[in-house]
């Protein structure tokens, strides 16, 4: 299969590292521009430099920086103001945490709604429009295992990818017919900067990165079928072909990248 994105505008939130700059470098590598965000300039700028990099024959202008919180609405609209259209809208935007269920006051359960689900919605409202108009677009939300086998030391998180799969087969229906596909893609263990924190957290500080993933994929992370985090361009790959032609009749859909690790034969 040749994916070809070219003449595609896409943003993905949260991209300045991780899991979001695999995606924005994959849609970058198959033609897309792209526009990458984060809160910060220097790390936005960054990001797009090592696009660049990756990618020496891309077009310059291809890939662009937007910094802007997205977990707000004052964020959504000063990108808005700035992308008044896209094709694809890949919410990547989310934040996780170790903290006991019982210790999770109002606030944080707030806050990780806000980033997890209202990001997602509020970009979704903003673009979806202009897609369903044009006839055609691509909305990816990214979930997570933590949506479907609600992690004890991160209960918030879950709930929150969980609400973000029915946003999806939700917004999905509200596009029906019209050639937008909205889906999600629950993501299992990724080696980002964010899970490498993570993994210290719960393993510890003390033991040398590969001992440490060892380590927290035997203890934490048993059922993975592959045994070992999935690095980003892999979760990148996925979201490109889903982004593309081949996946047309793919939509309201929850799409599994997570190494095997969901015990189960349906998503
Ligand atoms: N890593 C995993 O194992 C894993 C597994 C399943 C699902 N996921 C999901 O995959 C997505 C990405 O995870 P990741 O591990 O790549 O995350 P990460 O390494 O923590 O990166 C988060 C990115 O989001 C940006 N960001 C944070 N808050 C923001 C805000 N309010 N507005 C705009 N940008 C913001 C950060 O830059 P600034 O801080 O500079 O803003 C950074 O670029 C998340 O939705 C996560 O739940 C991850």
């Amino acid at each position: 299969m040749n994916i070809d994105l070219s003449n595609r505008r896409a943003l993905v939130s949260g991209s300045s590292q991780g899991i979001g700059l695999a995606i924005a470098t994959e849609l970058a590598r198959s033609g897309a521009s792209v526009v990458v965000n984060g809160r910060s300039a220097d790390k936005t700028r960054l990001a797009v430099a090592s696009i660049a990099d990756q990618l020496p024959n891309m077009d310059a202008t291809a890939v662009t920086a937007v910094t802007a919180d997205l977990a707000t609405a004052d964020g959504a609209e000063a990108l808005h103001d700035l992308v008044p259209d896209l094709d694809i809208l890949v919410n990547n935007l989310g934040i996780f945490g170790v903290r006991p269920v019982l210790e999770i006051d109002d606030d944080e359960w707030r806050r990780y709604f806000e980033v997890n689900v209202l990001s997602a919605v509020r970009l979704t409202r903003i673009y979806l429009a202009g897609m369903v108009e044009r006839g055609w677009g691509r909305v990816l939300n990214i979930a997570s295992d933590s949506a479907v086998v609600t992690p004890v030391e991160m209960v918030h998180y879950g709930v929150t990818k969980t609400a973000l799969l029915a946003t999806t087969r939700g917004f999905a229906k509200a596009a029906a017919g019209s050639g937008v596909t909205v889906n999600s893609v629950i993501v299992g263990p990724t080696h980002t900067p964010g899970v490498e924190t993570f993994v210290a957290d719960l393993v510890g500080d003390d033991l040398p990165w590969d001992q440490a993933e060892r380590k927290f994929m035997r203890e934490h992370r048993p059922n993975s079928l592959i045994r070992r985090l999935i690095e980003p361009a892999e979760i990148g790959h996925v979201v490109v072909y889903l982004c593309s032609e081949f996946a047309s009749v793919t939509t309201g859909a929850a799409i599994r990248a997570d190494g095997g690790y969901v015990d189960s034969i349906l998503p």
